[in-house]
């Protein structure tokens, strides 16, 4: 059959619900592919033909019911290259992407690609975007769980929502992101807890644990402290991503200074040092608002200035007193309030070397 042909028949048999059709179409484009050398797509598309057959069309669910509306679903832009990471974080995510891209090897030998990661750490530094940047590298759907939908006032409900969300989410490859995790993955001793939360933390655990490998389950907390210890044990991959040391703030501004068409008119370290202990999304902020200004301006302003009367600004900035986090490797105040936060309570982790 011609390839057009072969595509007209897959949507009519999706759209009438013809699982033999669409199947034995696919089976005719796999073997084309692989006909082709194509094999990674060939592999692809026999593993999404796999997941099909999960749920028969007579008794699959209306979309209302699907688990569908529980998930938000997006194709995935940001790339790994694109992030600073910590070497440790850089190195096993790599990893992941590879165990997922050469899973037939390992399912060859019994094995089965790692599939689980838990990404914790303190606000805007990257765990959205590394769990989005894994969907990236494997070229599948970011399915991100949506609590509002997720979360019913009923007995039970939250649990069969919950059901519907893992079946939906197994019928294809994809990366499942459950974003503050710790407010569903709380430690099942809380006293304050009711014996309802605690069941729906269980049957959670026990549906990450039943999914197949295809389905990467990536968790984010900032608050890795409140969760369940049964919940730490299911990931296996637990990456921290801590406020950037000192050296990858400054990496991270002069990839933006390069995108200026101006010189800034200081070191990007010395910015660094300047703007304190700050996340990653607070130095994208900064740096968004220089350029903003400076567009504003209309060439009647010189950038350097800018920079630096938005440096006086920033100082001036109402900001959080304690953070959880200490900069690593920090060894001597650079401003008031890089002193304040050294002071600040916890630093649980040191930060290692980053990958620049
Ligand atoms: N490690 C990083 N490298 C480069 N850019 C980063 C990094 N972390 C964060 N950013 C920038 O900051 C923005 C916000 O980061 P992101 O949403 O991934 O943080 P988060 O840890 O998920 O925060 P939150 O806890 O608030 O959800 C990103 O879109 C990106 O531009
Ligand atoms: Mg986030």
């Amino acid at each position: 059959m011609a390839r057009s042909d072969l595509l007209l028949s897959i949507v009519r048999a999706g759209a009438t619900g013809d699982r033999t059709a669409l199947r034995s179409s696919v089976e005719a484009i796999v073997a084309e592919e692989r006909g082709k050398n194509h094999h990674i797509l060939a592999d692809r598309l026999q593993r999404a033909l796999n997941a099909v057959t999960v749920s028969p069309p007579a008794t699959q669910p209306s979309a209302s019911q699907s688990g569908k509306d529980t998930i938000l679903e997006s194709t995935p832009r940001r790339r790994l290259e694109e992030l600073i990471l910590p070497l440790p974080v850089n190195e096993q995510v790599k990893q992941l992407v590879e165990e997922q891209h050469r899973a037939d090897l390992l399912r060859a030998h019994g094995m089965q690609p790692r599939h689980r990661v838990l990404l914790s750490g303190p606000p805007g530094n990257g765990k959205t975007s590394v769990a989005e940047a894994i969907a990236e590298a494997l070229a599948v759907q970011f399915f991100t769980v949506r609590y509002d939908a997720l979360v019913g006032s009923y007995l039970g409900e939250t649990n069969s929502r919950l059901a519907r969300l893992f079946d939906y989410a197994r019928t294809v490859p994809c990366v499942l992101f459950f974003d503050e995790f710790d407010s569903i993955g709380k430690e099942r001793g809380d006293v304050h807890e009711t014996g309802e939360i605690k069941r729906v933390v269980s049957f959670l655990l026990m549906q990450i644990d039943q999914l197949p490998s295809y389905v990467v389950t990536v968790a984010a907390t900032n608050h890795a402290e409140l969760l369940d210890r049964a919940v730490w044990r299911r990931f296996q991959l637990r990456l921290a991503l801590p406020q950037p040391s000192l050296d990858a703030l400054s990496v991270f501004l002069d990839r933006q200074f390069e995108a200026w068409p101006e010189p800034a008119g200081i070191e990007a370290g010395k910015l660094a040092a300047s703007l304190g202990h700050i996340s990653f999304a607070e130095a994208l902020e900064f740096c968004q608002t220089v350029r903003r200004q400076h567009i504003l301006a209309l060439g009647n302003r010189a950038l350097r200035d800018i920079v630096s009367e938005q440096l006086n600004l920033w100082t001036a900035r109402v900001a959080p007193e304690e953070t959880d986090a200490t900069r690593p490797g920090e060894t001597s105040p650079s401003s008031k309030r890089s002193e304040r936060h050294r002071k600040a309570p916890v630093g649980r982790r040191r930060q290692p070397s980053t990958d620049v």
